[in-house]
């Protein structure tokens, strides 16, 4: 069973719709028995909150449904988690920052994206409604294209 938490600031727009996004594909696989995914934030400013509202209504525009509450990383993720997927560069300076353990698999997840592979996945929460839709289809691209990379990876 490989272990993933996808991580922004947040916890109320990217990683949990990255989370959900990633259930999606491993379901859609038939992979439960091989991944579990959870989602938290670096800041501590929405523990304990639902969702940001226009995150949920985009995505079940799109067909998908989803719930999280939202929470701050902590030095155990380090040890529960295989891999810990940062949503920006911003994310991974901090993610870093308190990888006290030398935890060696922390990716960005546009590391695993076909497009502008790399780069970062934009904060929404400012912004205008088409960056909800935005984000969606990078996360629903990056997700598939990590699960196809952790099936396929030597380690199980
Ligand atoms: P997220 O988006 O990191 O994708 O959950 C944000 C949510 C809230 C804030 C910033 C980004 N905020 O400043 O409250």
């Amino acid at each position: 069973m490989k272990k993933i938490l996808f991580v922004c600031l947040g916890n109320i727009c990217r990683s949990p719709l990255a989370e959900a996004l990633f259930r999606k594909h491993v379901e859609a696989n038939d992979l439960q028995h091989a991944f579990s995914c959870d989602s938290c934030g670096t800041a501590d400013y929405h523990i304990g909150k639902s969702p940001d509202q226009r995150s949920v209504d985009n995505a079940r525009a799109n067909g998908l449904q989803y719930t999280h509450r939202g929470r701050q990383l902590s030095d155990k993720d380090f040890e529960e988690f295989d891999y810990i997927i940062a949503m920006d560069e911003s994310n991974l300076f901090d993610i870093q920052r308190r990888n006290h353990t030398g935890h060696s698999n922390i990716f960005k997840m546009r590391d695993f994206d076909s497009v502008n592979k790399g780069s970062d996945v934009p904060d929404p929460y400012f912004g205008g409604l088409s960056g909800f839709q935005d984000v969606y289809d990078i996360l629903d691209r990056s997700a598939s294209l990590l699960l196809q990379e952790l099936s396929t990876s030597q380690e199980s």
